[in-house]
């Protein structure tokens, strides 16, 4: 491959990164929520999150190889490994570099999960809602395509899919916590009734 195809290729990867781990984040969440898929079961919610975040992973790892094999720029592994470390654009590469540490983590716990136990892991888990914006300022800084239509309208996309995901489970969240001490405070009249 010509140093030129490999960068297409690192680019062409690098967007489909940003829409997968966006989809997983949405997926994540309807998980979380116990929100269905139109059209699929509640497991089936479960399943997709799980094999998304394994085709967002395996095209990660062609983005970096892409990367790291284009001699066009000095990029080596240990530049996708240890963050800000790089000698090409050691701010917006460490920032990918942070990302990949971050999903590693996740990736990590979540294969491990039934050893380490229910807390390690949920505790673990957060650190997805950090990799994903990380990523985007990533993609944003180093980003060739960065300005033209096609990609400012994939990130907005993104960028206001994710938003959207967050804010449903915030608000769900927030109900929840108000809901629970007038249940509970509901539940101690009942049982204090004759
Ligand atoms: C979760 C982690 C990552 C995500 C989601 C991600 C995504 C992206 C995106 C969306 C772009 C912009 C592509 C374009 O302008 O068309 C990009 C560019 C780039 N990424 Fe990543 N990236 C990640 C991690 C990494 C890592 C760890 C490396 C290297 C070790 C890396 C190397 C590069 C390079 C060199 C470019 C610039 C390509 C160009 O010249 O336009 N990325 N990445």
């Amino acid at each position: 491959m010509t140093s030129e195809t490999l960068w297409y290729a690192n680019r062409a990867t690098g967007a489909v990164c940003l829409i997968l781990f966006t989809l997983v984040v949405v997926l994540g969440i309807a998980v979380r929520l116990r929100s269905r898929i139109p059209g699929l079961p509640r497991f089936g919610t479960i399943r997709l999150h799980r094999t998304l975040s394994l085709s967002a992973t395996a095209f990660l790892a062609l983005h970096i190889a892409f990367a790291i094999a284009d001699s066009y720029v000095n990029i080596t592994l240990m530049d996708a490994v240890i963050p800000f470390a790089s000698d090409y654009q050691p701010l917006w590469l460490g920032m990918g570099t942070v990302a990949v540490d971050l999903m590693l983590a996740v990736l990590i716990t979540s294969l491990l999960r039934n050893r380490i136990g229910h807390r390690t892991w949920r505790a673990t888990h957060w650190l997805a809602y950090a990799s994903w914006p990380i990523a985007l300022i990533h993609g944003i800084g180093i980003g060739t395509d960065t300005g033209t239509d096609w990609m400012t309208w994939l990130t907005v996309a993104c960028v206001a899919t994710a938003l959207a995901a967050a804010g449903t489970r915030v608000a769900v969240g927030v109900r929840a916590s108000r809901r629970t001490p007038a249940a509970l405070l509901r539940t101690a009249e009942g049982g204090a009734r004759p």
